[in-house]
């Protein structure tokens, strides 16, 4: 008979046991797949007794003896940017284990590291599931929309931000009210900040910029904003001007430099992107001659996951071992980050102010004196004295220029609150 691949387990939660019940229910099909049996050797998790759903079979408390034990490839779900999760990967390839992860803060830290210890040692490193879970993103940056090089990726990469931006623009309800929501009904963490933060999206856009320009993973150069301070207002005028408001990572390659944000963006409706509605995650990534290319799917639970971690494995057992970011681990480049600021977008804008004359000449006149201007505007107000929304689309601005402004209007004792700037992406 063919040789098994010996596969061990830190970690059955939803992903970690999703993989393990896939592997129990579906071996004969999957080892079709993979041309040879996939055999469970160890299994690791922090509590032994948990009830979990399927057989727990080759228990171990800690989880590096798995890198000690007689397992080929390492599935490393545990989650962490360093503590087990990070000494367990180098563990295992120390000692001659593939590894398989779904951990993106870990992977947008140490990857590049980690990449370059599993080529040294002829091993694989996988991480399919670690960007937007289901959707084989990563395979199709490492490996297919190779010919002609990446020079955009955006991509809704966080279901939890997506779902709660969703569900604001059809209950006209805050941020705050749809979080709740969200938590009570298992949508969103009992600690969202790492979603609604921004900083999930930015673990995953800084492995897509990786994949897609042979860059080392670079989340230091990354301005990271998050969705907490998106008003309903905000997007009924954003649904009044033709756009949807989306949480995107964006990553292009610039003449100044790799440009890598994560933020709130006016996506025009009707287009691939502004349609992706709920948890679900998309991608759309431009490769020069060959175009866009648009992938979406659930970019979370446990079947997306599981499978996408599957996916690796079958790779692994039939002997695909290229490198994790598709070009050797010593060629990924720090590319130069683009100036901070030196993007280039037209912007929404909305000022809260009191309903006084001279009010909008200010602010238009702080708007001219850093060359930003207005292509159409709404003011909404009733009675004098009372706070009214002035909103502008401007023309294509530096992002710095417009930072600038505001900054300058914001200090105005008409304007009665921070001012908000969303850009708008590929409109
Ligand atoms: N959930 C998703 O949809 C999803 C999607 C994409 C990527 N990911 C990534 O996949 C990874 C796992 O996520 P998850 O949602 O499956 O997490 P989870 O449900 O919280 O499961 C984590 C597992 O790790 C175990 N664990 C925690 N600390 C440990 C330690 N010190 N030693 C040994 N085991 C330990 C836990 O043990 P117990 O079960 O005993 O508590 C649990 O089985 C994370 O990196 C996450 O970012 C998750």
């Amino acid at each position: 008979m063919t040789r098994p691949l010996k596969i061990a387990f830190a970690g059955l939660g939803t992903v970690g046991g999703g993989v393990v019940k896939a592997l129990q229910k579906r071996s004969e099909i999957l080892e079709a797949r993979a041309g040879r049996p996939l055999e469970i050797v160890g299994m690791c998790a922090r509590s032994r007794h948990k009830s979990r759903g399927f057989e727990v079979t080759n228990w171990v408390d800690d989880p590096q003896a798995l890198a000690a034990g007689d397992a080929d490839v390492i599935v490393e779900l545990i989650g962490g940017e360093d503590g087990p999760a990070l000494a367990l990967s180098e563990a295992a390839l120390e000692s001659g284990k593939h590894v398989v992860t779904a951990n993106k803060a870990l992977l947008a830290r140490h990857g590049a590291h980690l990449a370059a210890l599993a080529e040294s040692k002829g091993l694989a490193l996988r991480f399919e599931a670690a960007v937007a879970g289901g959707i084989p993103i990563v395979k199709s940056l490492r490996e297919s929309l190779i010919a002609y090089g990446v020079v955009t990726v955006r991509g809704i990469l966080n279901g939890t931000c997506n779902y709660i931006l969703t569900q604001m623009e059809a209950t006209g309800r805050s941020f705050e009210e749809v979080l709740s929501d969200a938590q009570h009904l298992g949508y969103a963490e009992a600690d969202p900040t790492l979603d609604v933060g921004g900083g999930d999206t930015a673990h995953k856009l800084a492995l897509l910029a990786g994949l897609a320009f042979g860059m080392t993973p670079d989340l230091d150069h990354m301005p990271v904003e998050g969705i907490a301070h998106i008003s309903p207002e905000d997007i009924a005028f954003a649904r009044e001007f033709g756009y949807r408001i989306k949480l995107l990572g964006i990553a292009k390659a610039t003449a100044q430099g790799i440009d890598q944000r994560v933020q709130p963006a006016m996506v025009k409706a009707g287009t691939p992107l502004a349609d992706v509605d709920g948890a679900f995650n998309a991608v759309m990534a431009v490769a020069n001659d060959a175009g866009p290319f648009f992938f979406e799917g659930r970019g979370a639970g446990e079947a997306p996951t599981a499978n996408a971690v599957i996916a690796d494995l079958v790779d692994i057992a039939r002997g695909n071992m290229g490198p994790a970011f598709g070009i050797p681990a010593h060629s990924l480049i720090s590319l130069s980050p683009a100036p901070a600021g030196s993007a280039v977008s037209a912007f929404y804008l909305r000022f809260q102010v009191l309903d006084v004359p001279g009010v909008l000449a200010e602010i238009a006149g702080h708007l001219a004196k850093w060359r930003v201007s207005i292509e159409s505007m709404i003011q909404r107000g009733r009675a004098p004295s009372e706070a009214v929304s002035i909103v502008m689309i401007t023309h294509e601005t530096k992002h710095a220029d417009v930072q600038r402004a505001l900054k300058t209007i914001a200090l105005s004792d008409k304007v009665i609150a921070p001012p908000c700037m969303i850009p708008m992406e590929a409109r």
